[in-house]
């Protein structure tokens, strides 16, 4: 018996269908946090925007929103960064290279990269928010042309936290872009700056009226990342963060990542900052 039609099955906007990801490279890059490198397996490429996320689907296990931390500029694959947590990631961690996962495409609104040309991005990124930020990084460097100055600031607690470090080295020592990184505990080994990272701002001049922001992290970084950017006049509709919520079908249906009208799966996870706040007052 055929219950779903030829044409149901081809249709790769049909979120239901099932469709699977290959792993074809992983890493741990930190103690928590573990770097995949996916393809999908029917070989069609995920057509994604940085700032999207995946719902990972385990079979008999659950599902769990992962933000894609790879650039589309990069090649036909897609990345996440998975840090252990809970039933999910920890079972996703005992994946490795060759190992398929349940990816039934690509959700969320994304980063909007074209309203930032000829404008210049200030990354503020802390902890796990530098893989949803990483996306977004690597797609302006890869079209660095069309941006004018690129700042990033990088955060993390501990030196033994700090993802993606090989990539950092490579971006401070490019001549087109300024990289500060600073960690809150330092260890006898780090020789960078100390303290969190809006004691970074101080570093800066930024040009309020042709900068965007765009800040991901925990919410205490976010609120402080905010109040220094707003004290520096950048506009809040150019203020841009992705917000986590708590996900479950991630297709608008059943309402838990809900806040007032909007939905983050569908409507999010990126806002920019007067959203938010109309969001936080009710507007
Ligand atoms: C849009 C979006 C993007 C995300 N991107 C990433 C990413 O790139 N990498 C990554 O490692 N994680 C990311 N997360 C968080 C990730 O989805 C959760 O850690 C994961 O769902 C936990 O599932 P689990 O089954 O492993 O844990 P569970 O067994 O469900 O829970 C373990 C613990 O984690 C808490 N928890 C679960 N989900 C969340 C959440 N969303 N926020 C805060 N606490 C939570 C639970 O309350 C519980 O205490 C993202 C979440 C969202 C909504
Ligand atoms: S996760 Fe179900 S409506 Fe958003």
């Amino acid at each position: 018996m055929t219950i779903v039609s030829e044409s149901s099955q081809t249709d790769r906007s049909y979120p239901y269908v099932p469709r699977f990801g290959k792993i074809v490279e992983s890493r741990m890059l930190t103690e928590q946090e573990k770097f995949y490198r996916i393809v999908m397996a029917d070989g069609q490429p995920l057509d994604y925007k940085p700032g999207q996320f995946v719902e990972v689907s385990l079979l008999g296990i659950g599902e769990a929103p992962i933000s894609i931390c790879s650039s589309p500029t990069q090649g036909g694959f897609f990345e996440l960064t998975v840090r252990k947590a809970g039933l999910v990631t920890n079972k996703m961690h005992e994946l490795g290279t060759g190992d398929q996962v349940g990816i039934p495409g690509q959700l969320g609104n994304g980063f909007d990269a074209e309203v930032m040309k000829g404008q210049d991005v200030l990354f503020v990124a802390g902890g796990l928010g530098l893989a949803p930020a990483r996306g977004l990084i690597r797609y302006v460097l890869d079209n660095r042309q069309d941006y004018r100055k690129v700042t990033l600031l990088i955060g993390s607690r501990r030196p033994s936290d700090l993802l993606f470090t090989e990539e950092i080295k490579e971006w401070e020592s490019r001549p087109d872009c300024r990289t500060l990184v600073t960690v809150d505990r330092p260890d006898e080994s780090w020789q960078g700056a100390t303290g969190v990272i809006t004691r970074l701002f101080r570093h800066l001049e930024i040009d309020a009226a042709n900068c965007y922001a765009v800040i991901v992290g925990p919410p205490i970084m976010f609120k402080f990342a905010v109040l220094e950017v707003l004290a520096r006049g950048v506009a809040e509709n150019r203020i841009i963060c992705s917000l986590e919520r708590r996900m479950k079908c991630g297709l608008g249906k059943c309402g838990h990542c809900q806040i007032r009208h909007i939905y983050v799966c569908q409507d999010g996870p990126v806002f920019t900052y007067d959203e938010v706040k109309k969001l936080r007052e009710g507007i």
